[in-house]
């Protein structure tokens, strides 16, 4: 495809942004610039906080009693109360909301305890509302040695044989979040980006780059790959072209922080972008002809990758040279028995037993957050709520917004795509956190186009990315 300033990697690579406080004196919530040379990852000196889109809404109220019957074990949303085993595959690969979750986490990291009484004006974001692979770069070289390779400073860590995550003599994952450990599937896409990031700092050696300079050089090629394929190919693929294409043309009609100033909204981290939970399969293939495997307990993460759990990412996205991949599970409003009962190790020790369901949680989270209905969101938002026959039995006084987003994506997305309501939530904030962020390519550099070769003349797509971490020699 057509290059941009950075095609052959090489010494025209085009500095982000001109000066640190963007001409404007505002400085808070801004990255600290101070650890470069090396140490150049992004660091929200800020206190990222959580906001909300809808402020005027009145929160639904709802019957905990209630929200943890539906989400539990037999539950109106346990996939296995009606599952019979196939017909629930989606038209999308199965990596899509696997990758989805990265995204997840590299922009909310919410930590206060479960429960329906949260103190909402005390929560904190522990990540910065910035799509800047935070999760995968921590504090830099200087704040997070750790997650660097000391042999050659430029390069970030892996396991010893280059198929592993780095891990400590306890089978800890060295790496800047911990959930990208919690699975194998997260795992191995995590480990991916760090063979990206070594594969762009050999490149760019080759291309004679300063080795002074090769870290951030790596570190900003990564993250604006990682941010074209949000804009480019998974917003599209998960909420359609058109609604990308709006929001890119017109903005947020809803969410459009300024520049420097972007928060989280709760909206999002607590209901629209939980979507990927309806998407995951309740058991999954490694390797073609491999065995089928239920995703937990037996794919659960938090030690070393068994050498008979490394995953084909040909399973999981459809690549060339491979059967296709195995397809993500449609979006029906209900989740897999693997989620409506979380291992120990993913929960810790819960008070409640109805916490170890991610279907409770993710209902309980909106309600402790006040979050208002999705019919009155989509009122807000213009648009004519989905019915109760729609929606579905037991929510007479107004749907939770989470599942109302599930709901819809069956509805009007047959499983696939997300609804009017969700997928704009999810669309805004998307694109308003990368046009917030004075660093992101839409921002600095709106241009600005993949250097990595593609299979399609037309279009970078995270399957090249893949295909580029994987054909690193340490990867193979
Ligand atoms: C195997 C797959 C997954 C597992 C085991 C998992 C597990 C969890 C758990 C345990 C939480 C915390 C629940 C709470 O106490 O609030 C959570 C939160 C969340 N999940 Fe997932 N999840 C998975 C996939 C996904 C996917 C596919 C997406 C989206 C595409 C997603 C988006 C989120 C979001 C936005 C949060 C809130 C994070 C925060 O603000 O701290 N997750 N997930």
């Amino acid at each position: 495809m057509a290059a941009g300033d950075d095609a052959g990697l090489g010494d025209n690579f085009r500095m982000a942004r001109a000066d640190s406080d963007g001409g404007d004196g505002v400085h808070l919530g801004r990255p600290d610039r101070g650890l470069s040379p090396s140490g150049g990852a992004h660091t929200w000196a800020g206190q990222a906080r959580y906001c909300r889109m809808f402020s005027d809404l009145p929160s639904l109220v709802v019957d905990i009693e209630a929200l943890e019957a539906a989400g539990d074990t037999g539950g109106l949303i346990d996939a296995a109360r009606v599952w019979t085993g196939t017909g629930d595959d989606g038209e999308g690969a199965a990596g899509w909301p696997l990758f989805g979750q990265l995204i997840g986490h590299d922009i909310t990291a919410d930590r206060s305890p479960i429960g329906p009484h949260a103190d909402v004006g005390a929560l904190r974001n522990a990540r910065s509302p910035e799509l800047n692979l935070e999760m995968v770069y921590g504090d830099g070289p200087i704040g997070a040695p750790y997650l660097y390779d000391l042999r050659d400073p430029a390069k970030l860590l892996t396991g010893a044989d280059g198929l592993d995550l780095p891990r400590n003599s306890q089978g800890i994952a060295l790496i800047g979040d911990p959930r990208n450990d919690a699975h194998i599937f997260a795992a191995h896409l995590h480990l991916m980006l760090l063979h990206a990031h070594n594969g762009f700092v050999d490149r760019l050696r080759a291309d004679g780059k300063a080795e002074g300079t090769l870290f951030d050089a790596a570190r900003r090629t990564l993250t604006r790959h990682y941010q074209w394929i949000v804009v480019h190919d998974f917003l599209p693929r998960l909420v359609g072209s058109e609604l990308v294409n709006d929001v890119m043309r017109r903005g947020g009609q809803f969410f459009s922080p300024a520049p420097g100033e972007a928060c989280l909204p709760l909206e999002f981290a607590d209901a629209a972008y939980r979507y990927g939970h309806s998407q995951i399969r309740n058991t999954y293939q490694l390797k073609p002809g491999g065995p089928v495997i239920p995703l937990f307990p037996a794919l659960v993460g938090f030690g070393p990758i068994k050498p008979e759990h490394r995953v084909d990412l040909g399973q999981l996205f459809d690549l060339p040279g491979h059967t296709p991949a195995q397809r993500a599970k449609r979006i029906d409003g209900k989740l897999p028995a693997s989620l409506i009962r979380l291992p120990q190790q993913i929960t810790g020790d819960v008070e409640v037993d109805a916490y170890h369901s991610l279907a409770v949680r993710d209902l309980l989270r909106g309600t402790a957050t006040n979050l208002p209905s999705g019919e009155s969101v989509a009122d807000a938002m213009g648009i004519t709520p989905l019915t109760a026959d729609q929606v579905g039995p037991g929510w007479a006084a107004g749907t939770p917004l989470w599942f109302y987003v599930l709901k819809e994506a069956q509805v009007f997305g047959h499983g696939d795509h997300l609804g009017p309501v969700g997928g704009r939530i999810v669309t805004e904030v998307l694109l308003g956190l990368l046009r917030a962020d004075p660093d992101s390519y839409l921002s600095a550099d709106p241009q600005w186009t993949p250097a990595l070769p593609s299979r399609e003349a037309t279009s970078f797509e995270l399957a090249d990315l893949l295909i580029f971490a994987a054909n690193q020699p340490a990867a193979r």
